[in-house]
């Protein structure tokens, strides 16, 4: 969480940042802030507040910040609250800092060094800023080493000296940075989202790593002071496809694009009709030797994983475990040289699925990853990665890496039947045919998305909603109903619909909204009595059924009805998902939220 950028080079610092921090805004958007250094003659000027990047450029208009060189933060808040104290940058004594992470142990050493007295605000960023300040003697590395030393916790700290105009340094633990110099300059940043505009060359400064930046370029050090060369990396997206491409928000242009992300996903990964991961160079011993497999990720990428879970159990009969990967180390999981642990994460860069993933390994099991962003922490950390071709995702809300994660599953899945024999070559045939159909069936439902923004209309003022659905339906569900409630703020629960009748069923009342989807054959006729029973007691129900499941003749009295286009069944949930987005988005957009940016969270979660 939080964006970083750092510039310097022959153009005006401040507009590069502002910029640079409206892309990584999606990082956090608390507050913001920059540092400028225009040589020796002028102490280092800061303007922050709190607010959006739109709010700090305001208080940046006119002749305020000048120079060539400047550090800038935009911020999810961690320690104390929203306010222009807590921005960064934060400066103690010579030192000006911006940081991603947590500072885990910032109270001792508060104590330590007897600094109570001379913070300003209540971050634990400005507590690194005045150890840094306490060891520095006028050498930068000295001090960055000493400092870090006594860190505990995750960080990436980019650090400006005032007796140091025109230089930047940066180091890290876990959180991310990184790196470039083109013509425009040198710049650093939290990702690569902020540098593209000017190259697509760049590297991540390894952990434990001290790089310096000034006029004449980038030196990297590692901790003992030896030179390290940058393993630079070309990245495979363009900036154009980071903009909104004339939508009103990005998570609009996003929905619309996952018929060709998932084209691209799949493209170059099937051989005469059978999935083959040759080109990711993904040996098929990962799939073969294993018994048993874990899924750890978080959030949408955790409920792409349990679509996968009933995916792999009912094609392979072999044991998944879908688990939090905030929760997973510490339930004593049952993890061996037999394990396929398959980390998924849009950013690469969650840290809860890192550190589940480094877990893992250390008890013997073999790693997969599947990211949409290339080169990110979690895919360095796996044994071999399977990247979504997504393209950037900007929104908030998940959307196309869902799906995307979703395509590579189906393509693992049918890889793995194919190795272990669990599906005849025709049955495989037909799976993989399937998948190749899901962009037009996608197509289908975004032509008729006007439909689905009549329904949002019946609850937009509601304030809770109940999903319900079972099996590979109520899956979907927790992924609409997490989309509806972090952009639409209403309060929304997927339930198993069967469970309903043990509780939960006497919150139903006269118009309560209730969404239910209905696409497997095996569950169709219990979910429709779940649905009556529902209807009896005056909810209101908007319905997402397969086509060829809904009968003209039955009930009439829907809130609303929207036919999804007949796929297999193991398939249902990619129309599905896209009309929930789809629904999520209208309600946000017609309650007149920001919709990119939902209050309270971030793009990427990188503090436990
Ligand atoms: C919801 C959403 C989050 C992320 C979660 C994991 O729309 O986007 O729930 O899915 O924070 O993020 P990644 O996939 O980057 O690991």
């Amino acid at each position: 969480m939080c964006g970083i950028i750092g510039y310097i080079g022959p153009k005006e610092a401040k507009d590069i940042l502002l910029d640079a921090l409206e892309l990584l805004e999606y990082r956090g958007y608390d507050s913001a802030g920059i540092a400028l250094n225009s040589g020796f003659e002028n102490p280092i000027e800061v303007l922050k507040c709190a607010g959006r990047v739109s709010d700090l450029r305001k208080r940046c208009e006119g002749d305020k910040g000048k120079g060539n060189c400047g550090i800038g933060h935009t911020r999810w808040a961690t320690h104390g609250g929203v306010c222009d104290e807590n921005a960064h940058p934060h400066q103690f004594g010579n030192v000006t800092v911006v940081h991603n992470g947590i500072i885990e142990n910032y109270k001792e050493l508060m104590e330590h060094y007897h600094l109570a007295g001379d913070l300003t605000s209540q971050t634990d960023t400005e507590v690194a800023a005045a150890v840094l300040n306490h060891f520095y003697q006028g050498d930068p590395y000295a001090a960055i080493r000493k400092t870090v030393l006594k860190l505990k916790g995750t960080f990436a700290l980019v650090i400006m000296f005032e007796d140091r105009p025109g230089t930047i340094y940066a180091v890290r633990n876990v959180s991310p940075i990184v790196a470039t110099c083109c013509e425009e300059g040198c710049m650093l940043a939290s990702d690569v989202t902020a540098l593209c505009r000017f190259t697509n060359s760049y590297f991540v400064v390894p952990e434990f790593h001290v790089l310096e930046m000034n006029e004449s370029g980038l030196k990297l050090y590692d901790m003992s002071g030896e030179e390290a060369i940058p393993q630079y990396m070309t990245v495979d997206w363009d900036v154009s496809r980071a903009d909104k491409g004339g939508y009103p928000f990005y998570m609009e242009k996003e929905i619309m694009e996952q018929p060709d992300a998932i084209r691209r996903t799949i493209e170059g990964r099937i051989v005469n009709g059978i999935p083959d991961f040759s080109v990711d160079g993904v040996p098929d011993e990962i799939f073969t030797e294993c018994e048993r497999v874990i899924v750890v990720a978080c959030g949408t990428a955790m409920h792409a994983g349990l679509v996968g879970q009933a995916l792999i159990q009912s094609k392979l009969r072999m044991h998944v475990d879908v688990e939090y990967a905030s929760e997973f180390m510490y339930a004593d999981p049952v993890v061996d040289d037999k394990t396929l642990v398959i980390a998924i994460s849009q950013s690469g860069e969650t840290i809860d699925t890192l550190e589940a993933l480094k877990y893992a390994k250390k008890q013997g099991a073999r790693s997969l990853s599947i990211i949409n962003v290339r080169g990110a922490s979690i895919a360095r950390e796996s044994d071999y990665v399977l990247y979504t071709l997504a393209g950037p995702e900007i929104a908030v809300a998940s959307t196309k890496a869902y799906t995307t994660q979703l395509a590579v599953l189906y393509l693992m899945v049918a890889r793995m039947a194919y190795l272990r024999g669990t599906m005849s070559i025709e049955e495989i045939h037909e799976f993989v045919g399937e998948l190749a159909r899901v962009p037009k069936v996608m197509e289908s439902v975004l032509s008729r998305r006007q439909d689905i923004h009549k329904f949002a209309r019946a609850i937009l003022n509601a304030k809770d909603a109940f999903m319900i659905g079972r099996g590979l339906d109520y899956s979907i569900l927790l992924e609409g109903s997490l989309k509806l409630k972090e952009i639409s703020y209403i309060h929304t629960e997927a339930y198993a619909s069967g469970e309903l009748k043990h509780g939960t069923i006497a919150l139903i009342t006269e118009n309560t909204p209730v969404i239910a989807v209905v696409t497997q054959k095996k569950l169709h006729d219990k979910e429709m009595s779940n649905i009556r029973e529902v209807k009896s007691r005056g909810a209101s129900v908007t319905l997402f059924i397969k086509e060829s499941y809904f009968s003209q003749e039955g009930e009439q009295d829907w809130s609303g009805i929207f036919t999804l286009p007949d796929m297999l069944d193991e398939f249902m949930v990619m129309p599905a998902s896209v009309a929930l987005q789809l629904l999520a988005y209208y309600v946000s957009m017609d309650k007149g939220l920001d919709v990119d940016k939902p209050r309270n969270l971030a793009k990427v979660v990188t503090v436990e």
